[in-house]
């Protein structure tokens, strides 16, 4: 594809170095410059209107034109554009922020640490696990756990718990001390006749085990999403968290649930740990925390976390972590705001009484000839698209087939995100009424048809 001289993509191609994406590719193609939204949709410099059906990256909850998110932003600006919280300084809409989050918690929660992403709150939370066990006189018990699959981020601690081959690949990643176990897929990872309960029995024997191997004396946390989402949106088998839970407690390993999906409304309650039965210590959140309208996250820590890290501060003289937009105050009013929102307008109840439809809509695209399986939970899900159904065989990794579906979905006027595996995500706006998400269906099986016919004109399915 050829762009106009001095157009908006071909200064993207001459300045701009774009995140995950194929950089080979990108010289050609070019970006979607996209220029405005409106609820659950976003329109490009052309004006073509697009759903946005992954809420940008699993994030602007309330859409793409809230403008109570504005006002409560210019309202901050004005009062105060910035200040921190090194150094016993604060500001009120941190203040306020904290507690809010302390009474949303599923968990007892002592006090929050404001980060501005969700890597940083990852790598955020295995600092304090390391400076905690050092406090408590535990120096051997450092070694980090998280799964196959799992996504936490791309810092070098956030991108080594994330177990996702593309972010260790050429990045000299995971760091020592972080170690992945099984990710809890059922469809892909159950042996032949295998129950649910079984396969979960397993994978909780799998981590005793392999805690045995490493030391217990030497593992500190579990980190895990309580859904999984960049890994390819999996859902693990009903009763996984407390037989995994039991294992770790009986070791004395700290729980870490990635809220940074799953948090605020996302899997129909406020949090993906009441969905999914996870009872964690520390928790970290982010994106619909603001809506995405304003970068901000969140460590939200224990009692025994925070009164280890206060002693060894008090030891040492400081507590030497912080960034310095960590709270930021207008970031910190525009979630508020954002809080208040969900609560106002009954997001919440909103999303649980939607999700039935989503959930069905997504669940009749099993039905296609190219989807292995569908899954998901709440208003987030996923259909994973294979050469052959009965076997489960996937495409070729190098036919790109779920980009190539992910691009069809584009023309059609639906943003998509392709994850590996094939697996096609959704993860609208929170705000989507029935009727969009109909049409967000209509268009996605419309991308499906053209990818049917694309693979047969290409003979990618191999001969059976
Ligand atoms: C579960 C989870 N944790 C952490 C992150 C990293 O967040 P960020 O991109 O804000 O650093 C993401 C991002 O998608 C995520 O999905």
């Amino acid at each position: 594809m050829t762009h106009l001289p001095n157009s908006l993509q071909a200064r993207d191609i001459a300045h701009v170095l774009h995140p995950y994406t194929n950089l080979v590719k990108h010289e050609k193609a070019g970006p979607l410059v996209i220029e405005r939204g409106k609820g659950i949709y976003v329109y490009d410099d052309s004006g073509k209107e697009y759903i946005e059906g992954m809420a940008g990256l699993w994030c602007a909850g309330l859409g793409f034109d809230e403008p109570a998110l504005v006002d409560a932003a210019v309202e901050q600006m004005r009062k105060l554009p910035f200040y921190h919280t090194f150094g016993h300084k604060s500001a009120g809409p941190v203040i306020d922020l904290a507690e809010k989050l302390k009474s949303l918690s599923p968990v007892p929660v002592s006090k929050v640490f404001f980060v501005n992403s969700g890597s940083e709150a990852n790598d955020t939370q295995m600092k304090f696990i390391w400076y905690y066990n050092n406090a408590i006189g535990r120096p051997k018990k450092k070694t980090i756990l998280s799964r196959q699959r799992g996504y936490h981020g791309v810092t070098i601690a956030s991108g080594s718990l994330t177990g996702l081959p593309a972010n260790h690949r050429a990045f000299d990643l995971p760091i020592a001390g972080v170690k992945h176990v099984d990710c809890p897929h059922y469809y892909r990872n159950a042996e032949p006749g295998e129950s649910e309960a079984e396969y979960t029995a397993r994978l909780a024997r799998n981590l005793d085990e392999f805690i045995q191997r490493e030391g217990p004396d030497t593992v500190a946390a579990f980190f895990a999403e309580p859904v999984l989402g960049a890994g390819g949106v999996i859902v693990p088998p009903a009763g996984y968290y407390p037989a995994m839970q039991a294992v770790l407690r009986k070791y004395d390993i700290l729980s870490v649930a990635d809220e940074v999906i799953c948090g605020f409304g996302r899997t129909g309650n406020v949090w993906g740990s009441q969905t999914l039965d996870y009872q964690p210590d520390l928790i970290s959140c982010a994106k619909q925390l603001s809506s995405a309208y304003l970068p901000i996250a969140a460590c939200l820590i224990s009692e025994p976390v925070y009164e280890a890290i206060r002693d060894q501060s008090g030891t040492i003289g400081t507590f030497g972590h912080g960034f310095t937009y960590g709270g930021h105050p207008v970031s910190a009013a525009v979630a508020l705001r954002t809080l208040q929102i969900y609560e106002e307008r009954n997001i919440y109840a909103h999303v649980a009484a939607v999700a039935p439809h989503f959930q069905a809509r997504l669940r009749r695209l099993a039905d296609h000839p190219l989807v292995g399986e569908a899954r998901g939970v709440g208003l987030i899900g996923a259909v994973e698209l294979v050469a052959n159904k009965t076997t489960r065989q996937n495409f070729d990794p190098a036919k790109a087939v779920g980009a190539t579906c992910a691009a069809f979905a584009q023309e059609e006027g639906l943003i998509q995100r392709s994850l590996a595996g094939d697996a096609l995500a959704f993860c609208p706006p929170m705000i989507i009424t029935e009727g969009e998400i109909d049409e967000m269906f209509d268009r996605f099986e419309r991308a499906l048809a053209r990818t049917e016919a694309w693979i047969s004109a290409e003979g990618l399915r191999p001969a059976a």
